[in-house]
């Protein structure tokens, strides 16, 4: 769906953080504007010493938001394409979906991470996001029965519904 995260019922919302975790633009300012100052708060209390480098994820409570968690996932900064930014950019998923989970999550939400400030090309961080999810929900979810991609603008969502559709296809030819 197209939209604003902020403002979509969820169990768990996924952040685009960046390693200090320590708030930004794009959808991390958006998330910490709308969810007041209790998210800072906590992630004061369990930052990972050194900070959460990419590929990987840390949950907060949600506080305003209309979710019960916050996970707070680092994507990659997209260097050329040749830095495994596809690998770690999944693994932002991977581990994002894995938090959800060992915490009940039912429907989590996702916005397009690493694609705003981090540069990573829309077309090819889509089919990677979408294959990552995909993947973690086909060899069992445990609580998660739905995984929503809530994007900002049309050519975001455009890139997913059309990376939607090539991973669709690819599915059918199996
Ligand atoms: N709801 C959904 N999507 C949004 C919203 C929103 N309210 N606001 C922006 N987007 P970005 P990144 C979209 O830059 O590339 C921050 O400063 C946006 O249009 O938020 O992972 C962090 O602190 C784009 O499609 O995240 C980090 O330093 C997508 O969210 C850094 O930016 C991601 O854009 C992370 O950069």
């Amino acid at each position: 769906m197209t939209g604003d995260i902020t403002e979509v019922p969820a169990d768990a919302v996924v952040n685009a953080a960046n390693s200090r975790l320590a708030g930004g633009g794009g959808v991390d300012g958006a998330i910490h504007r709308a969810g007041g100052p209790s998210i800072m708060a906590e992630l004061d209390r369990v930052r990972p010493p050194g900070g959460c480098p990419a590929g990987q994820a840390v949950a907060t409570g949600a506080g305003a938001l209309p979710a019960k968690w916050v996970i707070h996932a680092v994507g990659p900064i997209w260097r050329g394409g040749g830095r495994q930014e596809a690998e770690a950019l999944a693994s932002a998923y991977r581990s994002s979906l894995r938090l959800a989970a060992e915490r009940g999550a039912k429907i989590v939400t996702f916005p397009s991470i690493s694609t705003g400030v981090y540069g990573y090309p829309v077309e090819k961080a889509a089919a990677v996001a979408l294959s990552a999810v995909a993947g973690f929900l086909a060899a069992g979810a445990g609580s998660i029965e739905e995984a929503v991609f809530v994007l900002f603008d049309p050519g975001t969502y455009s890139a997913y519904a059309a990376a939607l559709d090539a991973l669709a296809e690819r599915g059918a030819q199996r």
